[in-house]
């Protein structure tokens, strides 16, 4: 401009800019939080990357209008180029008490049958999974495996080394009971071989690095649910509920058996929304549990007909609202694990704590 001098674009003044630039959801500016790596400077353009806690990051958009914004006050700047990585760091405690890489080990449950834990685990896992992370599901319903057929993949791959080999459909590994049993001869197990057998599926599988494993379990509030928090750190549970007064108080008793357990209570997912069981119950458990309310997935024919078929409805329709609703809930599920682990990290301080 005329009659000032022209500066030069430095990486401190783009740092500075970007310091002004808080992460929604951690309250904390993106420069103190590491996340800006691989700065260029070309010129007067700008590229960098925005490393994430989760590829399932919902407010991406947000935040690349934020940067944007705080950028345009740096005099002369040109083109901005903003890259996106996520890096789920591994949890230590699985590592010591299972020997697995597991980022966040997260259970599907409700204290009631049939409301769609495992059609919710599903259809998150392959959300979580088509938003770039690695993601292994569990089937935990040991008595009543139903995750091979709702994946399309009614086999596993022959053992290797004593070692169970996870399926892999939709983009996401998956181990089940069904594999190893006969589904004409219903099993009657007591509660230690339940336990084992959980323990197994965590254990004797070789998951590889997985940056979230979901793990569906069965209704109710008995031994898997216990089996489950005592085999490992759970990062927490997700509730399900479906949308009528009577559905939530059977969801009630799902999610108070987690706090008993001591398990992290993550929020709640409404689910078959819409005419037939009205709305709303989802919203009010999670109100009165002062939990998060992810949202509710409606009713729709082709999310039964989806799980029926092996094809679940965010691969078979991603453009339907069911299909929506579900991704919209993995990327809060996904940022809620994630700003739960940076807040147990002592060396963390959010800003609104800070002086
Ligand atoms: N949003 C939805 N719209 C339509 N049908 C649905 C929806 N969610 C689940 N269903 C259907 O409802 C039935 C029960 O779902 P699902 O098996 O997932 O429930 P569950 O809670 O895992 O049951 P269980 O307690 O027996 O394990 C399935 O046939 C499923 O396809
Ligand atoms: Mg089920």
């Amino acid at each position: 401009m005329f009659g000032k001098k022209k500066s030069g674009i430095t990486e401190e003044v783009v740092m500075q800019a970007l310091s002004t630039v808080i992460e929604p959801e951690l309250h904390r500016d993106l420069v103190s939080l590491n996340m800006i790596r691989e700065l260029e400077i070309s010129g007067n353009d700008v590229t960098f990357t925005i490393m994430l806690t989760t590829p399932a990051c919902p407010l991406k958009g947000k935040m690349d209008g934020d940067c944007r914004a705080a950028l345009a006050h740096v005099q002369n700047i040109g083109e901005i180029t903003i890259n996106w990585d996520a890096n789920v760091p591994e949890n230590q405690r699985i590592r010591d008490q299972l020997g697995q890489n597991f980022g966040h080990a997260i259970a599907i449950a409700s204290g009631k049958g049939g409301v769609g834990k495992s059609t919710v685990s599903v259809n998150l896992a392959i959300s979580l999974a088509k938003s770039g992370a690695s993601v292994g599901l569990l089937d935990a319903d040991i008595l009543g495996p139903n995750i091979p057929m709702m994946m399309g993949q009614p086999k596993m791959p022959p053992p290797q080394n004593k070692k169970l080999i996870p399926a892999e459909s939709h983009g996401v590994k998956f181990i089940s009971m069904a594999f190893l049993s006969d589904p004409e001869k219903p099993m009657i197990w007591r509660g230690p071989m339940l336990h084992s057998a959980i323990r197994q599926l965590l254990v004797d599988v070789l998951w590889g690095p997985l940056d979230y494993l979901i793990i569906d379990l069965p209704p109710g509030t008995g031994d898997a649910q216990l089996s489950l928090a005592q085999t490992l750190p759970l990062s927490g549970a997700v509730i399900v509920t479906q949308p009528m007064a009577v559905a939530a108080t059977d969801a009630l008793r799902g999610l108070k058996t987690f706090e008993t357990l001591k398990v992290p209570i993550l929020g709640v997912v409404e689910n078959m929304s819409g005419e037939f069981f009205g709305t709303g119950a989802g919203q009010i458990l999670a109100e009165q549990n002062e939990t998060e309310y992810f949202g509710s997935i409606p009713m729709e024919a082709n999310v039964r007909v989806g799980g029926d078929s092996g094809n679940p409805i965010v691969t078979a329709y991603p453009d339907s609202a069911a299909a929506k609703a579900f991704a919209d809930v993995a990327s809060k599920v996904a940022a809620r694990v994630s700003v739960m682990t940076l807040m147990n990290d002592s060396s963390f301080i959010p800003i609104e704590m800070v002086g």
